[in-house]
């Protein structure tokens, strides 16, 4: 049996996922609606992977005989002043959100809760990745924003972003 502490925790880290799926949409949505289509695909993908994140530990949870309490999520930002604003705040949200499984595998570890610590694992490496992609779109954006010539260029290699093979099937 899952501790409650851990049960409870990890419920709050699948409404923090849900959450940050709701809000790369509100963020697809802005950018299509001024004409950065490739953005807005990546953001989409995006926002279909945080809810392939909140399923693994909604499936877990399951798995272990727990109660999954799902809870309200918050309106999302719907508007921004340009898109490399849209990408700043998506990389903050995910600095939040590694401190989030931080705090999370912490709790898991200090309730010798090792299936649970062995899940996160997954998560604590995919939050370098996610990461690591936001700060150098982040850079590279900022480097060219006055330029739209390479503001296209880069909106059309986001745009080639293809959702990761089998996210939701994987059971890690
Ligand atoms: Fe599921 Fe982007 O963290």
């Amino acid at each position: 049996m899952l501790n409650q502490v851990v049960v409870d925790a990890i419920n709050a880290q699948i409404n923090a996922e849900l959450s940050a799926s709701y809000s790369y949409l509100a963020m697809s949505a802005y950018c299509e609606r001024i004409n950065f289509t490739g953005c807005a695909r990546w953001f989409r993908i995006q926002s279909d992977e945080e809810h392939v994140h909140a399923m693994k530990l909604f499936d877990f949870l399951l798995a272990r005989g727990a109660a999954v309490q799902l809870t309200a999520i918050g309106g999302p930002r719907n508007d921004f002043g340009s898109v490399l604003e849209v990408f700043e705040t998506a990389y903050a949200q995910e600095q939040r959100v590694t401190a989030q499984i931080n705090q999370l595998y912490e709790v898991a570890f200090g309730a010798k809760a090792f299936d649970t610590v062995v899940q996160m694992q997954w998560f604590v490496n995919e939050q370098v990745e996610e990461e690591k992609t936001m700060r150098e779109v982040v850079a590279r954006m900022a480097m060219i924003k006055d330029d739209p010539a390479s503001m296209l260029d880069m909106d059309r290699e986001l745009g080639a972003r293809t959702p990761e093979a089998g996210g939701a099937e994987e059971g890690a």
